[in-house]
């Protein structure tokens, strides 16, 4: 009896004591660890996202850009950070899965790192610098199969989302090129436009604003349906392959054992910023989805993340992705 007494005195204890940090939570600026470049698809959105979360939180997301390795190094940062929510991953499909497939990483995807929310979607937009002569899908793949020598694409890295939809892209129109990695599709699209490199199979919310400035071209949208804000450029099933699907979704992680309350907070305030109608135009002006409530919660991104585990990483080891 005294000892149970006892359990129950420190059960209540603890819970006092975590909701107590929760309560608390955060007394000081978080860091948000993008894993690529500043200036491409996911430090866009990070950005975005923390001024949101900030209204809520009410203190700053200070973002980090640690690249390097198809954004592995960074996602590893916050792996091995204090469980105390102040250092929270934002990632997407390639960084939170792909990676899994193809690096030998020091941590695991699932059991290192604690969802928070799933947060927006994106496909990807097939495009060229403008000194590429094709005027269309059907013309850029018989430009590429003449000039194979000459023509490289712009990557996040071995295993990014660049890199893995260049490899289908190959697959699908039987096509070869050089694949030219950096450390991230922000400074790609510096040399794209420059270029230094001809093609890239890039997220939209990167490569929109350069189509829209006529910077560069592109040829189509990676997905079933048009984007709303950008309907002059056709789909995949309109131009020849058919089917040719990519869409790259983002979320958030804090490191594994982080106090319930405070995913809980987070989960919370990256809602709040979704839900704000200027986060979301800024948001979807770049092509962005912003993925339905009821999956804005860690269990949906949990859930979501090990299903994908389980259908790409069978796919990605078949095709023994190089990483050199
Ligand atoms: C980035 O932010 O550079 C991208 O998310 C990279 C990618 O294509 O995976």
């Amino acid at each position: 009896m005294k000892m149970r007494i006892v359990v129950l005195a420190l059960a209540s204890l603890l819970a006092g004591a975590t909701s107590g940090v929760a309560e608390d939570y955060p007394a000081r600026p978080i860091t948000m660890v993008v894993p690529f470049s500043a200036g491409g698809p996911t430090d866009v959105v990070a950005r975005i996202l923390a001024e949101g979360m900030r209204a809520s939180l009410g203190q700053t997301v200070i973002i980090e850009n640690v690249t390097g390795a198809a954004g592995s190094i960074g996602v590893g940062r916050v792996a091995r950070a204090a469980p105390d929510g102040y250092t929270v991953s934002i990632g997407h499909w390639s960084t939170h899965v792909i990676n899994g497939a193809i690096y030998n990483l020091s941590y695991d995807l699932l059991t290192d790192l604690a969802p928070v929310s799933l947060l927006v979607a994106n496909p990807q937009l097939i495009v060229a610098n403008n000194k590429v002569p094709a005027t269309d899908l059907k013309s850029l793949v018989e430009w590429i199969k003449a000039n194979p020598d000459k023509v490289s694409a712009g990557t996040a890295g071995p295993g990014s989302a660049s890199h893995i939809g260049g490899i289908y892209f190959q697959n699908f129109s039987h096509t070869n090129f050089l694949f030219v990695p950096y450390r991230g599709t922000g400074p790609a699209m510096q040399d794209l436009i420059a270029g230094q490199i001809q093609i890239m199979l890039d997220q939209s919310s990167n490569s929109l604003p350069q189509v829209r400035n006529k910077q560069i071209k592109a040829f189509a949208v990676t997905s079933k349906a048009r984007l709303a804000v950008a309907p002059d450029i056709p789909t995949v099933d309109e131009v020849g392959m058919p089917g040719f699907y990519i869409s790259v979704w983002h979320g958030l992680w804090v490191p594994k054992d982080t106090p319930k309350p405070i995913v809980e907070k987070l989960a919370a305030a990256a809602r709040a910023a979704l839900a704000d109608p200027a986060t979301r135009k800024r948001l979807t002006d770049l092509g962005q989805e912003i993925l339905p409530l009821d999956q804005q919660n860690p269990a949906a991104l949990g859930a979501f993340q090990k299903a994908e585990i389980e259908k790409w990483w069978p796919l990605i080891k078949a095709a023994h992705i190089k990483l050199d």
